[in-house]
């Protein structure tokens, strides 16, 4: 949550910190500001809402921030998820200290702040915000009567409890921003004469592609031709330059008018990249060492972790490695997992799906799992994300950048990962006849083909998805319906639904229906029901008529050539065949578009739902 941005080197600042900022607007969008160093002077601008405004703002006040003698080549942006304090001018970052010296940009929580703010408030420091950021600027300053910047912002963060990074600056300290991380992400940007600092890449990718993470628990100070990492303590620590093969492309729309439509068209090509060497042998799967497989020999069971969209993923998982591979599997949501004191340890394998690698439960359950002796595989999109060194694996999901704040392609590379992960332990595990591996393996490269023809017939505006918004936009209940993998693309569906239109939704498993959710049936509910082919269409098609009993309206996700299901629902959408249990890759495709259409109609913002953020990185 919150999205930091700093800069040093030689290019004027304000519009770099403004661009930086706009591919970070993802991670919070409740207001947003900057501020710029020159000449030992340092301006700020603050806006509420979302960023246009503080553009708008510091066009505005243009001789505030820009007409100084020479331009800034120094400064710090940041954009707000609100946690501590309400959404308003005063509360938006950069915080300053009482001198207005230090300013400072903060992603996360500050935890012991309200006794730090009282210590502080007792020396004389004066507040400004009702935010826990703030101490951070006071603190700094405070340390700054012993040591220069760097060794001030040290010495504050060994007084800092919680999870956050933050990125510091000081009015004396033209070519100098000093930052620290405790768990939220941190990330440097290397350029020739230039540093960049921020909460992700895509701030900086514009500018270069090379990067040093900021590892937990490290400081960093960035000067436009060094870069020093240090501990805690003061030790240096040296770290490599990785350069990522990202491009700015895929942080642009290319040509969609959302995000998330892109996307969704994307999942053809992110699937493809995430199954492709990975499958290339006809009878099983190869991970190629990208993780020691005695991970999965020797597991006795498996545990998975995960929140929202990714929890759902978990849930497919759970289905194919209990039905190919035979094994125990558990799946739970990790900001419950985490306080639920889990019996885990050695032979449990737990794996962690998380698209961002930044989930604060998603970590604290993995860590949790790891500390009682459990071997924990992380399935993130993000490399060199946190997750990736809080395990003793990691499976990446390959779907390439993705910036909506509703995950779509993420999910169904998540997806595909499970069913890799469960074809390769029923082959260790000697559970799947070879025919029926290999015809699993041949099937699930057939996706990105199928999944391409998919979303073009449901795509534009002549789409089904399109007349089902034009029928139901307005209505004011869906409830979504699925049994064993149509459950969780039921739940998907419905989370869609909620994200991006603001309709209450609810999901469920068909067969539990009829223990309280029907009670919410009446003439004019519409009830979307995950029906493709599956060893219990039979039970689904008994719900569907339950459904049709009460006059609510069924619309079906049916797979081609079931001719049957169209005299159980008021409307069918096919999708092509598959095996049964990767049907969820297909299945959730109508959902998502119909999510959106619906979102569309109401002219919402779709990329950007209200309270949400891409990376939830406090718990
Ligand atoms: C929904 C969505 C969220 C995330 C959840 C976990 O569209 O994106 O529910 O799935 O916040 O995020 P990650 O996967 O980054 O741990």
């Amino acid at each position: 949550m919150c999205g930091i941005v700093g800069y040093v080197g030689q290019r004027p600042v304000q519009n770099l910190l403004l661009h930086g900022l706009q591919q970070l607007e993802y991670r919070g969008y409740d207001s947003a500001g900057v501020s710029v160093l020159s000449d030992g002077d340092i301006r700020s601008v603050r806006a509420v809402g979302k960023l246009q405004n503080l553009v708008d703002a510091v066009e505005e006040r243009q001789p505030a921030v820009a007409t100084i003698e020479r331009p800034a080549t120094t400064g710090i942006g940041h954009t707000r998820w609100a946690t501590h304090g309400r959404v308003n001018e005063e509360n938006a970052h950069p915080h300053f200290d009482t001198a207005d010296s230090v300013h400072v940009v903060v992603n996360g929580i500050v935890e012991n702040y309200l006794a730090l703010k009282n210590r502080l408030q007792d020396m004389g420091a004066e507040f400004t915000s009702e935010t826990d950021a703030e101490v951070i600027a006071h603190l700094i300053a405070h340390h700054l009567a012993t040591g220069d910047l760097v060794e001030a912002v040290r010495l504050a963060y060994n007084d800092l409890e919680g999870h956050f990074s933050f990125v510091a600056m000081h009015k004396d300290e033209p070519e100098l921003l000093v930052g620290a991380r405790l768990e939220c992400p941190l990330i440097v940007g290397v350029g020739d004469g230039e540093r960049f600092l921020a909460s992700a890449v895509p701030a900086f990718l514009e500018h270069t592609n090379r990067v040093q993470f900021v590892e937990n628990g490290e400081l960093v100070a960035i000067r436009p031709d060094s870069t020093t990492f240090m501990l805690p303590d003061g030790t240096p620590v040296e770290r490599e330059e990785t350069q990522l093969d990202w491009d700015q492309e895929t942080a642009q729309k290319g040509g969609f008018e959302t995000f998330m439509l892109k996307e969704i068209h994307e999942q053809p090509d992110a699937i493809a990249e995430t199954i492709a060497d990975r499958t290339v042998r006809e009878t099983g799967v190869d991970f190629g060492g990208e993780f020691d497989e005695d991970i999965l020999r020797n597991a006795k069971r498996i545990v998975i972790v995960a929140c929202g969209t990714s929890y759902h993923a978990g849930l497919i998982g759970r289905y194919a490695m209990t039905e190919w591979a035979r094994m125990p599997v558990a799946v739970d949501i990790a900001s419950e997992y985490r306080y639920s004191n889990p019996v885990v340890g050695p032979g449990d394998v737990v794996i962690g799906i998380t698209q961002s690698g930044e989930t604060a439960d998603t970590l604290a359950a993995m860590r949790l799992a790891q500390e009682q002796g459990a071997t924990v595989l992380a399935v993130t999109n993000i490399m060199g994300s946190q997750a990736t060194r809080d395990s003793d694996g990691v499976v990446y999901t390959r779907a390439g950048l993705e910036v909506g704040v509703a995950a779509t392609k993420t999910f169904i590379c998540q997806v595909a990962v499970m069913y890799l992960l469960a074809l390769r332990l029923a082959e260790l595990r000697g559970t799947l006849e070879p025919e029926r591996l290999a015809s699993l393996v041949g099937q699930l490269k057939q996706l990105p083909s199928t999944l391409s023809e998919l979303i073009e017939r449901l795509d534009g505006a002549e789409g089904q998805s399109t007349g089902i918004a034009d029928k139901h936009g307005r209505d004011n209940f869906f409830l979504f319906l699925g049994r064993h993998v149509g459950l969780p693309v039921a739940l998907e569906g419905a989370l869609k639904l909620k994200e991006i239109s603001y309709i209450p939704s609810d999901a469920y498993a068909a067969g539990e229906m009829k223990h309280g959710p029907i009670a919410l049936l009446d003439e004019k509910t519409p009830v979307i029901v995950c029906a493709t082919d599956s060893p219990v269409l039979d039970k689904v098609v008994s719900n569907m008529q339950e459904v049709r009993a009460r006059g609510a309206h069924v619309i079906a996700v049916a797979t081609e050539g079931n001719l049957d299901i169209g005299e159980h629902a008021e409307e069918v959408i096919r999708v092509p065949k598959t095996d049964w249990m990767l049907q969820p890759i297909l299945a959730i495709v109508p959902l998502q578009m119909i999510a959106y259409a619906i979102a569309r109609s109401r002219g919402l913002d779709i990329d950007q739902p209200r309270n949400l953020a891409k990376t939830v990185t406090v718990e």
